[in-house]
């Protein structure tokens, strides 16, 4: 028996401490949440992802009245790319927040699945992507790879037979 460590690498910051690229991109999934549909929560997120030959590509979270049919914003945008772009590698994604019923104080973390979804195509492209999450009060949380937000992530070799 062996006791082991994972170690998640992030990088806490302010707004104003970002590159302009990166404030560009947190500024698009500040627009992209106004597109949100999301009646039933009243939470409106935003992802915005920057491809690598400079597009940039919006997701809002778009709900149902049968709840599990809706989906979140970082799925929007990264089927959004991976379907007009399917070629195209990601560089990064920024995903912003908003409520309507309260203030959110903290950077959104996205949900399992979107994880797994933005896992799948870091691991499609062999090329990490940056995640950045910002906060309404202009708290960022960066990580340079999706690996750093999913350990233990299910990958394709997994489906293989050894
Ligand atoms: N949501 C997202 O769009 N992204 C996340 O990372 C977490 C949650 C959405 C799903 C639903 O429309 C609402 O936020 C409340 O969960």
């Amino acid at each position: 028996m062996q006791e082991k460590k994972i170690v998640l690498n992030f990088t806490s910051a302010h707004l104003s401490d970002l590159d302009t690229k990166d404030k560009e991109l947190i500024a698009n999934a500040k627009a992209a949440f106004t597109t949100a549909y999301a009646p039933y929560s009243g939470f409106l997120v935003g992802a915005s992802i920057l491809l690598d030959n400079g597009e940039i590509v919006n997701g809002s979270n778009q709900e149902n009245v049968a709840y599990p049919s809706g989906l979140c914003a970082e799925r929007v945008a990264m089927f959004y790319a991976g379907a007009k772009f399917p070629e195209v590698k990601i560089k990064a994604i920024a995903v912003s927040v908003i409520s309507k019923t309260f203030k959110v104080t903290d950077v959104i973390s996205p949900c399992g699945a979107c994880r797994q979804v933005m896992a799948e195509y870091e691991d499609k492209q062999a090329q990490p992507i940056k995640v950045i999450l910002h906060s309404p009060n202009d708290d960022v949380l960066i990580a340079n790879t999706v690996q750093d937000l999913l350990p233990f992530m299910f990958k394709s070799p997994h489906l293989k037979k050894h």
